[in-house]
């Protein structure tokens, strides 16, 4: 059965905080694997696509312009329960809700300005994994703890 996988983007003020690594290291240490990777300012086009579930929210329109005011960072990652494991070492939306030990509970005060996305199901992550990434984009490979991150 093929691993699953969910997307993750680093928000800009992620990438301005210089966030980068340490969220990459949350989720390597944890176990799961990188297999895609790049770095773009989104357009608004993808930004409303990405975001389209929340057209005509009364903070649609500011958290649009937030996600396209620079670099962002957008990953697909692989293993056991990805999807809602992510989400859960994400935290709540509003990091002042948001767990410590959380990416959010840890490095975020403010609902918008909260560091990281990841997909919130197994849909919404092929959606945006599409979204972003070509098939060939994403990379299948071995890996030394391949062996211990399984239950084969
Ligand atoms: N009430 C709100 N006020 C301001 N911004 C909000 C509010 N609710 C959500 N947002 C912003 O919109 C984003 C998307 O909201 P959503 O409900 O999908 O939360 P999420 O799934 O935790 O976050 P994301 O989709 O970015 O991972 C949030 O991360 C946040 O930046
Ligand atoms: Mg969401």
């Amino acid at each position: 059965m093929p691993k699953e996988r969910t997307f993750v983007m680093i928000k800009p003020d992620g990438v301005a905080r210089k966030l980068v690594g340490e969220c990459i290291k949350r989720l390597e240490q944890r176990g799961f694997k990188l297999v895609a990777i790049k770095m773009q300012v989104l357009t608004r086009a993808k930004a409303e696509e990405h975001y389209i579930e929340h057209k005509g929210k009364d903070f649609y329109e500011s958290l649009i312009n937030f996600i396209i005011s620079g670099p962002t960072i957008q990953m697909v990652w692989e293993g056991e329960e990805a999807v809602s494991q992510i989400r859960a070492m994400v935290g709540s939306t509003n990091p002042l809700e948001a767990s410590p030990g959380t990416i959010r509970g840890d490095f975020a005060l403010i609902t918008q300005k909260n560091v990281i996305h990841a997909s919130d199901s197994i849909q919404s992550a092929e959606r945006e994994i599409a979204l972003y990434f070509l098939p060939e984009e994403i990379v299948e490979y071995s890996v030394g703890d391949d062996k211990w991150m399984t239950s084969m």
